[in-house]
């Protein structure tokens, strides 16, 4: 399962993603808003969706604003959540191979609909690598638990 949300800014491109791709390719998915262009802050959406990540509602979360940027930020407040504001193929690739990444971010102002679906497609089906990138998302949640992971 996967949810998406975006900001009155992203609500368009949440739209499309929707229609031409989850519906178009039988994907599951849970629609957290906004539901109209009306204005929408991002950090809503953000914790909306993450909280349904770290319920285990949904595996992973899609989330657009203007930027990008704004709700990446949100989403990284989210204990256990690893965002990656992205608008290349490569990092949206990397960022489930090397990070783990459980939510993907990207801005309506950014990329076009044809490059946004190619991101989510490959971030929803890119399995994390583990190994040595392990131990490194691993030093990333300790610091989220406040431990110093430095010599
Ligand atoms: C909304 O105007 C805009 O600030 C928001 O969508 C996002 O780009 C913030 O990072």
């Amino acid at each position: 399962m996967v949810v998406i949300a975006s900001d009155h800014a992203g609500f368009p491109l949440k739209e499309e993603i929707i229609e031409t791709y989850f519906k178009k390719n039988g994907i599951e998915y849970i629609d957290a808003g906004c539901y109209s262009p009306e204005r929408y802050d991002y950090a809503l959406s953000a914790q909306k969706a993450c909280d349904m990540v770290i319920a285990g509602k949904a595996d992973k979360a899609i989330l657009v604003c203007g930027t990008g940027v704004g709700i990446s930020m949100a989403a990284n407040k989210v204990k256990g959540i690893r965002a990656a504001c992205c608008s290349d193929y490569f990092s949206a690739k990397y960022t489930r191979l090397h990070n783990d990444a459980n939510a993907l971010c990207f801005g309506a102002r950014v990329v076009g609909a044809g490059l946004a679906i190619e991101l989510v497609d490959v971030f929803l089906n890119t399995e994390f690598e583990g190994g040595r990138h392990a131990t490194r998302v691993d030093q990333i949640m300790r610091i989220e638990k406040g431990e110093k992971v430095y010599e």
